[in-house]
């Protein structure tokens, strides 16, 4: 058997209503500026979820636009699959709520833990199930609500993150249009580095652990940053190389929306001109799992991605997570 098995079709995106801009996080009392912000992510904005906005109602409006566009109805997805850190409840998983908000009655629903690779790792479990022949139209959302896990006091994390969802129907390839190539990484040993240290199974929720913030998103953010680079370096070659493509053969690249200093470090290193690479950090902050569907619902409403255009995704998270897709649309 030979790719491709899936392809993307119809994606959208959701984020809350209100706007954050970085000058704002001082009105909080955090110690920064624009200036700063700017500077060393790229960032400029941010939405944030109020009340009454949940990743569940977020991602249910993101689905129900793509599925509109795809001309698929709720009865008829097999599954849906939710990439998120930042799920509504710890039990049970955010996307059986999404299923029965949509009605998906037949559909198997689940969500999987792979932090910014949520989404990418999400497609890739859906190409496998469609591989098998028992499934055919699958819903996968990358979607995120950060500013309910971030110490809004801790300056190097809280300016980083956003919250937002992107959902995409993923279908039986047909025509050679498709997932083209599929790469999938993880390192455990590397955890520590950016987590929520305590608040669930291994350290339960106490007043104490409350007090000192240990149940907030903490991380090593210069340890981050080389780790990102290496890995989304390491990703791109391994994309073109699966796809048997070169750099000139992709017409955009999509990478996680981290920081617009990753996101040039790993185009300079897959050979990919600026031009060629979508980038929307600086309205969005980092929205984790949200942030390539979010990119590529953005880029095909602009028509930057359309039928026959060949894209290069690329992912890298906690834990840490990395892969990387090409896709003929
Ligand atoms: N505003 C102002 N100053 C800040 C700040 C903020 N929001 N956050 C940190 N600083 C300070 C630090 O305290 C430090 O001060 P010090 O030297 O007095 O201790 C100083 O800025 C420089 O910190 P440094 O760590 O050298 O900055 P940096 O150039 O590495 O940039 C990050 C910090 C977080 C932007 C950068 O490390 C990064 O992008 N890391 C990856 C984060 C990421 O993308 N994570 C998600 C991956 S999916």
């Amino acid at each position: 058997m030979k790719r491709p098995f899936a392809m993307l079709t119809a994606t959208a995106h959701a984020v809350p209503k209100r706007v954050f801009k970085n000058d704002e996080f001082r009105s909080i009392g955090v110690d920064t500026s624009d200036e700063w912000i700017q500077e060393r992510t790229g960032i400029r904005q941010r939405y944030i979820a109020g009340p009454g906005e949940t990743l569940t109602s977020l991602s249910t409006e993101a689905a129900r636009e793509a599925m509109a566009a795809a001309g698929v109805t709720a009865p008829e997805l097999d599954a849906i699959i939710l990439g998120t850190a930042s799920p509504d409840r710890l039990l049970p998983s955010t996307a059986v709520e999404i299923q029965a908000a949509l009605g998906a009655t037949r559909a198997v629903a689940f969500d999987v833990g792979a932090a910014c690779s949520g989404w990418l790792y999400g497609v890739q479990v859906a190409e496998g199930l469609i591989a098998t022949g028992s499934y055919e139209t699958i819903l996968v959302i990358g979607g995120e609500q950060l500013s309910r896990i971030i110490n809004w006091k801790d300056r190097n994390t809280c300016v980083l993150f956003g919250d937002g969802s992107g959902a995409t129907v993923v279908k039986k390839a047909t025509k050679g249009r498709g997932i083209l190539s599929a790469y999938m990484r993880s390192d455990g040993t590397l955890a520590d580095l950016l987590q929520r240290q305590k608040g669930a199974g291994a350290a339960p929720i106490t007043p104490e652990i409350i007090a000192e913030g240990s149940h907030w998103i903490t991380m090593a953010g210069r340890e981050v940053f080389k780790n990102a680079v290496r890995s989304m370096a390491d990703a791109s070659d391994r994309a073109l190389d699966g796809a048997k493509l070169s750099a000139a053969d992709i017409d955009v690249m999509i990478p996680h929306q981290a920081n617009i200093r990753i996101i040039e470090a790993t185009a300079k290193h897959a050979n990919i001109p600026m031009e060629k690479v979508f980038v929307n950090v600086d309205r969005y902050g980092n929205t984790s799992a949200a942030s390539i569907p979010i990119a590529l619902s953005e880029a095909m409403k602009q028509g930057v991605v359309k039928e026959g255009t060949t894209v290069m995704f690329v992912a890298f998270g906690a834990g840490f997570t990395w892969g990387s897709m090409v896709v003929r649309f």
